[in-house]
C-alpha cells in the first residue's frame, strides 16, 4: 500500500489503478482506525477492484472549544491495519493540498443540515460538506462508503452529491454500512478512546436506553413522555447532559408528526467531555 500525500502523486496513483477500467471505492476516515472503519474497507473490496482509504483530521469540521487538538492521531498504526485489509492506497493529505493558502470555499446544505448535530455543533456539517466534496473531486471514485453510526452525516453527503452532480448516476454510489457496535451495544468510535474505564462502562446504557426507548413507543406511549424517560435514564447512569434526543424521518431529519415507518431515534449525550451519539430505527 502506498501512502500519498500530494494531489499530483495522487491523480497519477489512482490513473495507474483504474488502468484496463478497474473501479476505484473510496473511503474517507478521520483515522484512529477501529472496527467500524475497517468494516467499511471491507465493504468497500467487496464492490469495488480497489479501494483507496483517506485520513484528514479535518480542522473545518471542529467547533471552537471542541476536540481537535486532542483527536487521536495514529497514522502509522493506521496505515498498517489499511495494509492488512487490502488498502491498495492511502490518501493522507498535507493541510495545505485540502486548504491553500486563501482558501474561502464553503459547501453548505441547508435541511438535512439544519437538525440534531448541526443544531449543537454550529458549521460542523458545513466542514463535513466541503472536506468530503473536495475527497471526491480530488480521487474522483466510482462510490464512496460511509457508516451508518453518523446518520445524518451520511444524509447530508447524500443530498450534496445529488445536488452537485457528484456521482454517476445510474450507480447508487454513495454507500451506507450498518452500525458496528462492542459487545455491550456500544457504537464503537474513535471518540470511545477518550472514556475512563468508570465512564466506558456506563457508555453502554445508551444503546439499552434508545432500545427499551423504542419498545415503549411499539407500545403505544406517546413519544415526548417516551423521550422524556429516555433523557431521565440516561442522566441517572452516569451521562452529565443529553445534547437531544429526538425521533426524526430518516431522509430529511426532520421531525416527523408521529413515528412511521421511515422514522428514527438519534440521541446525542455526554459523559464527562466526550459526545458520544447513536440513532436506530424505530
Ligand atoms: P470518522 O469519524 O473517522 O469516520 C469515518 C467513517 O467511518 C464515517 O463514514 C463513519 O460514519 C464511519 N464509522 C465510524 N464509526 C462507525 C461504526 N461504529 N460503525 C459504522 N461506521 C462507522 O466521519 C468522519 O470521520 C468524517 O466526518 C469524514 C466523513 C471523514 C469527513 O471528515
Amino acid at each position: 500500500m502506498q501512502t500519498i500525500t500530494r494531489l499530483d502523486m495522487l491523480r497519477s496513483a489512482v490513473a495507474g489503478l483504474r488502468g484496463g477500467g478497474a473501479s476505484v471505492a473510496l473511503v474517507p476516515t478521520m483515522g484512529a482506525l477501529h472496527e467500524g472503519h475497517l468494516t467499511l474497507i471491507r465493504a468497500a473490496r467487496g464492490q469495488a477492484d480497489h479501494v483507496i482509504a483517506s485520513i484528514f483530521v479535518n480542522p473545518r469540521q471542529f467547533g471552537e472549544g471542541e476536540d481537535l487538538d486532542a483527536y487521536p492521531r495514529q497514522m502509522e498504526r493506521d496505515a498498517q491495519l489499511l495494509a492488512a485489509e487490502g488498502v491498495a492506497l492511502l490518501w493522507a493529505p498535507l493541510p495545505d493540498e485540502v486548504y491553500p493558502e486563501g482558501y474561502a470555499t464553503n459547501i453548505s446544505v441547508s435541511g438535512v443540515s439544519a437538525g440534531l448535530c448541526g443544531a449543537d455543533r454550529p458549521g460542523h456539517f458545513d466542514g463535513v460538506a466541503t472536506v468530503v466534496c473536495k475527497l471526491f473531486n480530488q480521487v474522483l471514485p466510482d462510490m464512496a462508503f460511509f457508516g451508518e453510526k453518523d446518520w445524518q452525516q451520511l444524509a447530508v453527503i447524500r443530498r450534496m452529491a445529488r445536488d452537485l452532480d457528484l456521482t454517476r448516476p445510474p450507480v447508487e454510489a454513495i454507500h451506507g454500512i450498518a452500525i458496528v457496535r462492542e459487545p455491550d451495544g456500544l457504537a464503537m468510535s474513535s471518540r470511545n478512546a477518550y472514556l475512563t474505564p468508570e465512564q466506558r462502562k456506563h457508555a453502554a446504557v445508551l444503546p439499552r436506553a434508545m432500545r427499551k426507548a423504542i419498545a415503549t413507543l411499539g407500545a403505544g406511549v406517546p413519544q415526548g413522555e417516551v423521550l422524556e424517560t429516555l433523557r431521565a435514564d440516561l442522566l441517572a447512569n452516569g451521562f452529565d447532559s443529553v445534547d437531544y434526543a429526538e425521533v426524526s424521518d430518516a431522509d430529511t431529519i426532520e421531525p416527523p408528526a408521529r413515528p412511521d415507518a421511515n422514522a428514527r431515534l438519534f440521541v446525542a449525550a455526554k459523559i464527562g467531555g466526550t459526545r458520544l451519539i447513536d440513532n436506530m430505527a424505530v
